[in-house]
């Protein structure tokens, strides 16, 4: 379906230097529910229907480039100047469009449904300058907006170069912008510096009342949607209102969360139905649990895929893959590569890294496997170690179906243990076990138990029957 926005560029301004966040990380990459800042923005113009955008980058550009991917198309502001120099840094790019959404990309609260308002309302009035507000925001670190006796727009006023009235709530400036392309880009070069030597693109509002322009303010229904974060306090408050968010988004959809407030959930991660999240538990980054499984309480899960029926109870998976009926815990940790093939069991106290684990098999105590394959149905025994390093290198175990692997057993890699072999208790392996035979002792020692037997056998034939 073609959209109403069709002849519209979105223009993210992402050059600021961040200074009040104190950090070494450019401010639009610090992320917000596992997604950088910028992220919320861009897809939320996206989202309303604007078909391109362009970022305006300056402060750690490559960076933020790179976080963002190309997606977007990029226009640099090599010195920070202010919001009305980074505007117009964007000018090639967007020159030929109709109409400008301008956005800041610290405000990432936005939704695509008060952007769609907003951009509806610019058209439905003509106007050459719409922006978004807010209402009975606290003003600090915001602009606010001027009105006349009659309720008109007058102009907006950064907080900082007002007489400062502490603890004032007012109509803030939003920082979402449309503007009608024709007008803006001439009056951009005329805006005048500020005393701290920027230019304010928010100067274009009294710009356009004295020039008897189209302005139109809209409010948003919500207020916190345009909060912008210029710290870390802010950033924590936004992190709590996109949560609350995303909990019950997750709730409305099926699933059980048993204490949402301790429940972190990130923007990208998805759960099935019927799926139950216990207290303290993190979902991040790119992490999908299938329906009616059951995570926590006290879990990390970290870009991983979990399947159906699954339980996670008080352990650390970080990019790893369960397949369904898998369970795991207490207190134990999967490393990236970890592979767990349908109902298999990872106790206590284990660690799987870089390791298929095929179906069924158990591993229920203080085990480590890493750089492995292991088959089917095989049972690692308590204290079980791949030694998968020798200092300099790492080396792979391969273990057959059905093996049984004693307790406390050494596999000191490169090293194959056959299909239905078998380990003894306490044993050092450090030479391939073939199928169906058994290796014992340190350094183990293969016992071929079917060979032996008939052997055994034969002697007792051969003696006729005596022993
Ligand atoms: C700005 C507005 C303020 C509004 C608030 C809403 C101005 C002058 N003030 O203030 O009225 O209430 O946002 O959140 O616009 N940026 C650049 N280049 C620059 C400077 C900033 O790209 O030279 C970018 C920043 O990366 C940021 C955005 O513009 O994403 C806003 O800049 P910021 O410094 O946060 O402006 P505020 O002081 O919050
Ligand atoms: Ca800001």
């Amino acid at each position: 379906m073609a959209s109403d926005y069709n002849n519209w560029i979105a223009v993210v301004l992402a050059a600021g230097l961040g200074q009040r966040m104190k950090s070494h990380r450019p401010k639009v990459l610090h992320p917000l529910a596992g997604r950088p800042l910028a992220r919320y923005v861009i897809d939320a113009a996206h989202e309303a229907g604007v078909p391109r955008c362009v970022v305006v980058v300056g402060h750690g550009k490559a960076e933020v480039r790179s976080a963002l991917g190309e997606s977007v198309s990029y226009a640099v502001q090599a010195e920070q100047l202010g919001t009305g120099h980074a505007l117009a840094q964007a000018e090639p790019q967007a020159r030929h469009a109709d109409h400008l959404l301008v956005l800041n990309g610290d405000v990432p609260l936005l939704t695509a449904q008060t952007l769609s308002r907003l951009m509806r309302s610019h058209l439905e009035r003509d106007a050459d300058l719409t922006f978004l507000t807010a209402c009975a925001m606290e003003t600090e670190g915001y602009g606010v907006v001027l009105r006349d006796e009659q309720g008109n727009v007058m102009g907006v006023v950064e907080e900082a170069d007002r007489e400062a009235k502490a603890g004032e709530r007012a109509e803030i400036n939003g920082g979402i912008y449309c503007f009608r392309g024709a007008w803006v880009w001439p009056r951009l070069a005329a805006i005048p510096r500020a005393r701290n030597g920027e230019y304010y693109l928010t100067e274009l509002v009294g710009v356009a009342v004295r020039e008897g322009a189209a302005v139109l303010a809209v409010a948003a229904d919500d207020p916190s949607e345009a909060q912008g974060i210029n710290d870390r306090m802010q950033l924590a408050e936004a992190e709590r209102t996109m949560q609350e968010r995303i909990r019950r988004q997750h709730m409305l959809a099926g699933v059980t969360l048993l204490d949402p407030a301790t429940t972190y959930i990130d923007a990208d991660a998805s759960i099935g139905q019927d799926a139950v999240i216990y207290p303290n538990t993190m979902l991040m980054g790119n992490t999908s649990v299938g329906p009616d499984s059951q995570i926590g309480p006290n879990s990390i899960v970290r870009d991983s895929a979990i399947g159906a029926r699954c339980t996670i109870v008080a352990s650390v998976v970080e990019s790893a893959t369960l397949e369904e009926d898998v369970n795991v815990g207490p207190h134990s940790h999967l490393r990236p590569g970890a592979y767990l093939c349908q109902g298999v069991h990872v106790g206590n106290f284990a660690e799987v890294k870089n390791a298929r684990i095929g179906a069924n098999t158990k591993m229920g105590h203080f085990s480590y496997i890493g750089d492995a394959e292991v088959g089917a149905n095989v049972n690692i025994g308590a204290g079980t170690i791949t030694c998968n390093f020798d200092g300099v290198r790492k080396h792979r175990t391969i273990i057959g179906d059905g093996a049984f692997i004693g307790s406390d057993t050494m596999l000191v890699a490169p090293l194959t243990v056959g299909e239905g072999a078998s380990t003894g208790a306490g044993s050092v392996v450090n030479r391939d076990v073939p199928p169906g035979s058994m290796a014992v002792g340190a350094p183990a020692r293969v016992r071929r138990r079917a060979a032996r037997r008939r052997r055994e056998q034969e002697e007792v034939e051969a003696s006729g029957g005596r022993p």
